[in-house]
């Protein structure tokens, strides 16, 4: 069979690499997919983003099934699209996708279902917004409503930088329509994972746990990034916490959605913070997987991935049970001059180690032309290193990092530090 992943990430690359192990599938497209995914005899790039051409595309070729990988083409509604003309799709709906797109759909939401979150407000009115935040005191968290691609969110750690969010959103317009309304929420300490479910309208079945690493520098320091690097498992996951977070968040969330008469199909991904005493809450919603989560989620997975996408668009989750390697597979982001403000392009990329049974690179942000591979993008390569213990997975990432280089390259010399820093790891 042939099949489709939308989007040009680490994330799409990594899906697209575990869909192709499987003996069933010929070939996976990827649009527009990267200089990975170009590289790969198995994968094949497709210029085509215009969600009605791609659904052309699908019909034309009986591509068997589609995964979207980011949440743009899911707010948009290309599930919706796929959906009226009878194509068979992974993810959203467009007003499934509101638990991501709408900041204050996702708040509203969790109020009426009683999910742990933090108290908020959501404001257009830029005097009621600074009125609020002097009245709540600093830290305080201060988020666009839309999609702002990872700049939306401000986590004041003073009350001047909290308005200072306030007047670039509200009065300044610097996010455009994204931050028309702002959410404004309480400040929560702890540490955070990423807790990632597949769900068929139905069914519920989870993925590894992971943890991400949103700061550019070493020690959580600098600025918010997509993700700098991941691991997985988070061993802040325990079997109790998992527990709970599928009693507390996860299932209410798919009950919610259904009795609101918006089912939701797709990855979930609840972003948690665990505070000192064990209790989750949630972040935020995404729905999609993690960039980087993604990689070494998949880096873990065993088994026939296409078959699993096949039962949650047939709505039979339940009669699947994921096998996971049992090492961590911790992946570390390699990104380019200047990411995260203004990333250089054209660095020429050298070294990139053919892939072993311990360790792989994903393209995020490359461009493979005339046999040459440059950066095109702020992340450029996800180095992912599978092995025994979180520092053994280390280890062989960086190990696998030494050999690559290009202009202005940079990258954290401590991803997976928590869970080193624990016992037994
Ligand atoms: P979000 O896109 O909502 O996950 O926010 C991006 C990042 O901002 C999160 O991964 C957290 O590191 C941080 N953050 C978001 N909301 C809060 C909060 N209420 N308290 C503390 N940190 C937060
Ligand atoms: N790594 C965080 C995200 O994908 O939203």
């Amino acid at each position: 069979m042939k099949l489709l992943v939308v989007g040009s990430g680490g994330r799409e690359h990594a899906l697209a690499w575990k869909l192709a192990q499987s003996p069933r599938v010929q070939l996976v497209y990827v649009a527009p997919g990267n200089g990975g995914t170009a590289q790969d005899d198995r994968l094949r790039n497709v210029g085509i983003t215009d969600p009605n051409a791609l659904a052309d595309f699908v019909a034309q070729e009986q591509i068997a099934f589609t995964l979207v990988g980011p949440e743009q083409p899911l707010a948009a509604g290309i599930v919706n699209i796929f959906r009226a003309r009878g194509l068979k799709i992974f993810g959203p709906t467009r007003e499934a996708a509101q638990l991501e797109s709408s900041k204050d759909f996702a708040k509203a939401f969790m109020k009426r279902h009683a999910i742990p979150t933090a108290e908020y407000e959501t404001f257009s009115d830029v005097a009621a917004a600074h009125a609020y935040i002097d009245a709540k005191g600093a830290p305080i968290v201060i988020k666009a409503d839309g999609l702002a691609a990872g700049k939306g969110v401000v986590v004041a750690q003073t009350l001047e930088e909290a308005h200072a969010a306030v007047d670039m959103m509200l009065s300044d317009n610097k996010l455009g329509d994204a931050g028309a309304r702002v959410v404004i929420e309480e400040f929560l300490a702890g540490e955070e994972a990423s807790f990632i479910v597949m769900v068929d309208g139905k069914h519920v079945l989870p993925l590894a746990s992971s943890q991400d690493h949103k700061r550019l520098l070493d020690g959580d320091q600098g600025p918010n990034t997509g993700g700098m690097g991941a691991y997985s498992p988070a061993p802040i996951v325990t079997p109790q916490m998992h527990a709970r977070v599928m009693r507390e968040i996860i299932l209410p969330t798919v009950r919610g959605m259904e009795q609101e008469g918006i089912r939701f199909t797709g990855f979930l991904y609840a972003g948690l913070m665990i505070d000192a005493q064990g209790n989750p809450k949630t972040l935020e919603f995404n729905c999609r997987m993690g960039d980087p989560e993604t990689q070494p989620i998949m880096a873990r997975l065993k088994g026939d991935f296409s078959k699993v996408v096949e039962a949650a668009i047939g709505g039979t989750l339940d009669t699947v049970d994921l096998e996971w390697d049992r090492r961590t597979a911790l992946g570390v982001v390699l990104a380019a001059h200047n990411y995260p403000d203004a990333p250089r392009k054209g660095d020429f990329i050298s070294g990139v180690p053919p892939e072993t049974a311990d360790a792989v690179t994903f393209h995020a942000g490359t461009t493979l032309a005339d046999g040459k591979l440059t950066t095109s993008g702020g992340r450029v390569l996800c180095v992912v290193g599978l092995a025994d213990s979180v520092r053994s997975a280390q280890s062989v990432a960086y190990e696998a990092i030494n050999h690559i280089s290009f202009d202005g390259m940079q990258y954290r010399r401590d991803i997976g530090y928590r869970a080193a820093n624990r016992k037994h790891s």
